[in-house]
């Protein structure tokens, strides 16, 4: 098991003002799996990344990804459990606009291994960016932004890949097209994947269907013959 929660609770504040953000959350996902994570606005998709991502800790309940056990992290072992294990994608691809597409990917990859440039020059081919490596990413589309934000992520092979709204900010086509990348690429690798979405239909391309309301999970469905993403209509 790559994700396992158990009896996982997450407040923010106390007392009278206290938000249950996550309640008494149980998930266990297997490596490989493409999971969708659906919900309305407040319902818990973001904290419930960031805690198996390591930017936050749950208030009670245990978290072990990839057999580690994220409460018993010091700050120095979180920063070295998110670099080895896990990539975010974000809905505004938070790219550095100084650097080229090259260097934005390059930074993470120096970071973990000793050919850094060339890694990060392959993984950006891999998604297709291969003649765009050294625009800055004001000169590059939406869709093409996030390309390079997928490409940063997975530079570092980690084994789980949390993307919040990766096609938020993304027109229909753009947004398939990234999602088509997002399965091809974490396929292939056989890396787990939490995508958190407020758009349904994206449901139908995932290997699993999460549904929280109010900090519960209030649905989780398998699903045995997942569509191609380039199939999905909304
Ligand atoms: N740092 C924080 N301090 C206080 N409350 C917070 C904090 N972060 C989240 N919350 C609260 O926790 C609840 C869940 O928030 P979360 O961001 O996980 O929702 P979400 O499902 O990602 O929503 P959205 O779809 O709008 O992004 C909300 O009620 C939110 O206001
Ligand atoms: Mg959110």
């Amino acid at each position: 098991m790559t994700i396992k929660m158990t009896e996982v609770w997450k407040t923010f504040g106390e007392g009278h003002t206290a938000v249950h953000a996550l309640r008494d959350i149980d998930l266990v996902g297997p490596q490989g799996d493409f999971s969708v994570i659906l919900g309305p606005s407040g319902s818990g998709k973001t904290t419930l990344l960031n805690l198996v991502g390591a930017i936050d800790t749950a208030s009670r309940g245990r978290i072990e990804v990839t057999g580690i056990d994220l409460a018993n992290l010091d700050v120095d072992e979180q920063v070295a459990y998110r670099r080895e294990n896990v990539g975010f994608v974000f809905q505004f691809f938070n790219l550095i606009p100084t650097l080229t597409a090259l260097e934005n990917v390059e930074l993470v990859a120096d970071l973990t291994a000793a050919n850094g440039a060339e890694r990060a020059a392959a993984v950006l081919e891999q998604v297709g960016l291969a003649e765009r490596m050294n625009h800055f990413p004001a000169q590059l589309s939406g869709g093409e932004q996030q390309r390079v934000a997928i490409a940063r992520a997975l530079v570092k092979q980690p084994p789980i890949l949390l993307c919040d709204e990766p096609t938020g900010e993304l027109d229909f086509e753009t947004g398939r097209m990234i999602l088509d990348l997002l399965r091809q690429v974490t396929r292939d690798s056989n890396q787990t994947v939490l995508l958190v979405t407020h758009n349904a239909a994206i449901g139908a391309m995932a290997d699993r269907v999460l549904r929280l309301r109010s900090g519960s999970i209030v649905d989780d469905t398998r699903n045995d013959d997942p569509v191609e993403a380039s199939a999905l209509t909304w």
